[in-house]
């Protein structure tokens, strides 16, 4: 796929596809309307034949249209024009990628990017146009089934800006796309794998290849290390499987400056069976899941290569399985954590927290500004927001703000959440400083607050993308987020928009 941004008229454009946006009510977009003029009213003619309407996500493609230069021209429905925000905007350009796949063209001009959107600017719409289009034409490849061919849908496509004084704001916003959608790709590749490929080895040995491609330290830190360090709880929960832990660091330093670093922590569980608390066997296979909190921050380191962003960042990725076994954790066993505080594991299946919480301890060397941690780490979370909104927390208003924003920008968003002190009373323990559940109760919450008792040495925030990173049903798979969100966040964090 190739995208270029230029600045021309519908009607003079040699490509074989031209598309153009229609309001409902047949009401023509600019550069429709220009298409229109050139014709001599011949979208107008079809629209009123009654071929299209305009709605939302619908589409006509038009060949031979006179006065254009172009093979074909394809409508594509945008639904009624008071309402064309964000959603509306990426549904529009989901289905011209759609639309063009099904049909012949390989090269194919946008004017998409055109609509007026309140409050975004024409570098946010290219952006989200190139993260759309490569979404949508991605094909997971598993690396021994060539199930899947490549689409042969487009390859060329220009993405066409109303002014001429756009073409540089254009050009800075392609290139972010392209970085973010190259970070988006990498963490939907591992979350994709299954889980006897993307084992806690297989992570780290990815790790080390992007440290080695972009050229930042990456380092592995084995079983034995993690002893001497004391994570006595991270490593409970490896306990019960044949696949050595790891501990995975990246060390991102492109300004060379003296800044304290920002650090992402992401959860790795390559395949969470629950342990001894074995889950239902009901949909389990979506566990190998459980790792996208480390891809995303994966993802976003090579995001922020790409673009070769400024900025000091650490990622810490905790990696291991959670399986049933002789040697596995047992509900009531007691663990010390490195931070010397000790857990009553109640439930074995509430393990992302019990592999965090190390790494959160081990997080502190770095003296970070700020620290987030990212992971699939609690059903509740889906009951209370869904698939749309990550749930966000943290210990800092500040941060959370600036994550709140990132994820409105990157329009990959993210809700607010308690973490009240009134809710910690929900994980004692009679045996240990806490237990490791909560109870049913605001579940995504407390699990939250157990997070924060490692975390007080630091600005910090959580995200639960358990509702966010996959997708079940037909359009099974993972999402990539929240990639988008955590290179705006270190944009943002670096000075750099
Ligand atoms: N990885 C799961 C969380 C999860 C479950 C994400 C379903 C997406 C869909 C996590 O390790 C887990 O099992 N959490 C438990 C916690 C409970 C035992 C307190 C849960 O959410 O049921
Ligand atoms: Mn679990
Ligand atoms: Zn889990």
């Amino acid at each position: 796929m190739e995208f270029s941004i230029k600045n021309g008229n519908p009607e003079k454009q040699r490509n074989a596809c031209v598309i153009v946006g229609v309001y409902e009510s047949r009401k023509l977009s600019a550069a429709a309307a220009a298409i229109d003029r050139a014709s001599d009213g011949y979208l107008g003619s079809i629209l009123r034949r009654g071929d299209m309407e305009g709605k939302l996500g619908s589409s006509l493609l038009l060949h031979n249209v006179p006065g254009t230069l172009c093979d074909r021209v394809l409508l594509i429905g945008l639904g009624k024009e008071r309402e064309f925000r964000e959603r509306e905007y990426r549904r529009a350009v989901a289905a011209s990628v759609k639309a063009l796949d099904n049909h012949g063209a390989n090269d194919a001009a946008s004017f998409l990017a055109e609509l007026p959107i309140k409050k975004r600017d024409i570098g946010w719409k290219i952006e989200q146009m190139i993260e759309l289009t490569m979404d949508s034409i991605y094909r997971f490849a598993h690396p021994q089934c060539k199930k899947d061919e490549e689409r042969r849908g487009v390859y060329k496509l220009i993405i066409n800006v109303p002014q001429r004084n756009d073409l540089k704001k254009g050009d800075v916003a392609l290139q972010r796309g392209l970085a973010i959608a190259s970070g988006i790709r990498l963490a939907k590749d591992l979350g994709n794998l299954p889980g006897n490929i993307c084992t806690p080895s297989y992570l780290a040995e990815q790790a080390a290849e992007l440290g080695n491609h972009y050229g930042f330290k990456v380092e592995v830190l084995e079983k034995a290390d993690m002893e001497k360090l004391g994570m006595g709880s991270f490593l409970s929960v490896a306990k019960g499987s044949r696949q050595p832990p790891k501990l995975i660091v990246l060390h991102y330093n492109k300004g060379e400056t003296d800044q304290k670093p920002v650090a992402l922590v992401g959860k790795g569980i390559t395949f969470d069976a629950g342990g001894i608390s074995l889950k239902p066997a009901g949909d389990m296979d979506e566990m190998k899941y459980d790792m996208c909190g480390a891809a995303s921050v994966l993802g976003t380191f090579k995001a922020i290569a790409e673009m070769n962003l400024p900025i000091n960042a650490v990622g810490v990725i905790p990696t291991c399985e959670n399986l049933p076994d002789g040697n596995a954790n047992k509900p009531g066993d007691i663990v010390t954590s490195m931070s010397g505080q000790t857990i009553e594991i109640l439930n074995t299946d509430a393990e992302g927290r019990l592999i965090l919480c190390d790494a959160l301890t081990y997080t502190e060397r770095f003296e970070p500004e700020a620290v987030v941690d990212i992971a699939t780490l609690t059903g509740a979370c889906v009951i209370a927001l869904g698939h749309h909104a990550s749930g966000l927390f943290g210990n800092s208003d500040n941060l959370i703000k600036e994550l709140h924003n990132a994820g409105e920008d990157a329009f990959d968003r993210v809700w607010p959440m308690p973490t009240w002190d009134d809710y910690q009373d929900q994980l004692k323990s009679n045996f240990a400083d806490m237990g490791n559940i909560g109870g049913r109760a605001g579940g995504s919450i407390t699990a939250a607050c157990f997070l924060s008792r490692f975390a007080k040495k630091f600005d910090w925030a959580h995200l639960d993308i358990a509702g966010t990173a996959w997708k079940s049903g037909k359009d099974r798979g993972a999402t990539g987020r929240p990639v988008p969100l955590l290179t705006h966040f270190l944009m943002q964090r670096s000075g750099e928009r």
